[in-house]
């Protein structure tokens, strides 16, 4: 169970789901680092009310300051699956923060930095990991980024960490990247589809990045989703209280 001598570092914390764990865990009234690159942006967003650390998951020297005293780490960055101004090209040939370097070797660089008495390692992962050669996923993938993924589950799942992988499908609901803490809070999926959590890979749809955000949270309070990797997406009707307990028991 997560209690108020936790610590929970969350890496990508300026990101579309990040942003909404920060929010999710401080209305827990939970201690919270934020790692960034950008440390005026996530001032601006969670006006001071998390500890901002600057570090890229890249440089593994930078992970340092990040990973001390942490009792959690909830991972959510990432990169786009295909080519964008976020791969930081140095020149045509040469990306520097490409799926494979982000989503792969920056986040084994963040699991080997992470200490072993943690309680918990929550990555989020993308459906498609072990459907790669199936549509849609054999083009999402034209670029790697469901290799990247993989490769880091696998590597998070042979460490020594308790981990929870998640799984989502294509993401809606945000980024609401120029908000304040006070909008992400009031965020909901008012009106939309309820939570389904597989397992196996097996789930196609879309997920709200506000369910994501609450599942990498809520799954910390489930001893059930202790090194399980789970798939979500949003369907069918949606039930005006979430049981996160029957979701993460149908999962074990
Ligand atoms: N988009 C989809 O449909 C989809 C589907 C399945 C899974 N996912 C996964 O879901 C997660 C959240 O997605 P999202 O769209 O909400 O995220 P996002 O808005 O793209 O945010 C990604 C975060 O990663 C950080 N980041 C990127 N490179 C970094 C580096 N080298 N070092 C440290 N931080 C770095 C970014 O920080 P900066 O602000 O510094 O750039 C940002 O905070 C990602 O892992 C994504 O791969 C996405």
């Amino acid at each position: 169970m997560l209690n108020n001598s936790d610590l929970i570092l969350v890496a990508g914390a300026t990101g579309g789901v990040g942003q909404l764990v920060v929010a999710k865990l401080l209305e827990k009234n939970l201690s919270v680092r934020a790692l960034t690159r950008n440390k005026s942006k996530a001032e601006k967003m969670f006006n001071d009310q998390v500890d901002i650390v600057v570090g890229d998951i890249r440089y593994p020297d930078t992970l340092k300051r990040a990973i001390e005293n942490v009792t959690h780490i909830i991972c959510c960055t990432g990169t786009t699956a295909f080519p964008s101004q976020r791969w930081d090209f140095a020149n045509f040939f040469e990306a520097k923060n490409s799926p494979q370097i982000v989503d792969s070797e920056g986040v084994k660089n963040l699991i080997l930095a992470t200490s072993k008495n943690i309680k918990r390692f929550v990555f989020v992962s993308s459906c498609g990991v072990l459907r790669k050669d199936k549509l849609p996923f054999n083009i999402l993938n034209t670029f790697g980024v469901l290799d990247a993924k993989l490769s880091a589950e696998k590597a998070l799942e042979q460490s020594v960490l308790s981990y929870t992988i998640i799984r989502p499908g294509r993401l809606i609901d945000g980024p609401y990247t120029s908000y304040d803490l006070n909008t992400l809070l009031r965020a909901k999926t008012d009106g939309k589809k309820g939570i389904i959590l597989g397992t196996g890979d097996t789930l196609n749809g879309d997920t709200s990045r506000i369910d994501v955000a609450s599942a990498c949270v809520e799954c910390l309070n489930y001893e059930v989703t202790i090194n399980k990797a789970f798939d979500i997406i949003n369907s069918g009707e949606r039930s005006p209280v979430i049981n996160w307990e029957k979701l993460f028991s149908e999962i074990s």
